[in-house]
């Protein structure tokens, strides 16, 4: 299936991903992941690395470009991170069809303690949480690092670009009718049950 993951900075996009993954025949397209494996790329309209330490969106041809190149070589996808304003919804929409809009839905309170919290494993990119989900091997543990744009000033300058770019995108999906909405806040568990039925519903 052709799958659109909405969701703001620190709604469980990723660690819902890898269940798809897990699961479904799937590539996940990731423009977050893509452009932080290209961060010092230097482009015409600079480098990822300037924008995403503060919080901004990367200029949209760029992020375009990652977008066509690896939906041409997918079949079934999960999208994640993408489109994040208006611009971005209107060019994915001349690009491919979709099967599901779902949206992660989760409080802004509760996206702040996500993010903060939040330790990458380098190695393998499992994503864990200081509170909610950290690994019982200690030699992971050991070796967590946290996400250069998970402090708390870029969090929120996250969090207010969102609010301003990406909640219209979401608006919009909702008055087309094809927005299914997601209790975000339950369990990690929880979350991908009501997840996979909707996927089940399309697939
Ligand atoms: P990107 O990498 O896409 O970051 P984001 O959208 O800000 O989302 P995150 O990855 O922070 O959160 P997530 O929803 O994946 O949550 P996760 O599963 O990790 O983008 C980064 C930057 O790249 C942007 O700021 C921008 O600069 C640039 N960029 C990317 N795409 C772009 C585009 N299209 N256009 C322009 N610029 C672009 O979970 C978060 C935490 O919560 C974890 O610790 C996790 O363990 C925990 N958690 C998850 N689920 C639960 C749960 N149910 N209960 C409790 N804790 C949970
Ligand atoms: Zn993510």
């Amino acid at each position: 299936p052709k799958i659109l993951l909405l969701g703001a900075p620190g709604a469980g996009k990723g660690t819902q991903s890898s269940n798809i993954l897990e699961h479904y025949d799937v590539e996940h397209v990731t423009t977050g992941d893509a452009l932080r494996a290209n961060k010092d790329m230097e482009t015409e309209h600079g480098t990822p690395r300037e924008y995403m330490e503060a919080g901004e969106l990367v200029p949209d041809p760029l992020v375009n470009e990652i977008v066509k190149a690896a939906l041409e070589d997918a079949g079934g996808f999960v999208l994640d991170g993408y489109p994040r304003n208006l611009s971005q919804a209107e060019y994915l929409s001349e690009i491919t069809d979709l099967d599901l809009v779902a949206l992660l839905d989760v409080s802004k309170e509760e996206l702040v303690d996500r993010l903060t919290g939040r330790r990458m494993d380098p190695e393998t990119g499992d994503i864990y949480h200081t509170e909610f989900n950290m690994p019982d091997d200690e030699e992971i543990r050991g070796r967590l690092v946290q996400r250069d744009d998970d402090t708390e000033e870029t969090v929120r300058e996250r969090l207010r670009v969102f609010d301003e770019n990406t909640q219209p995108v979401i608006d919009h999906y909702e008055e087309s009718g094809e927005l299914v909405r997601i209790d975000g806040e339950q369990t990690p568990e929880e979350v991908w049950s009501d997840l996979d039925a909707a996927i089940e519903d399309v697939a």
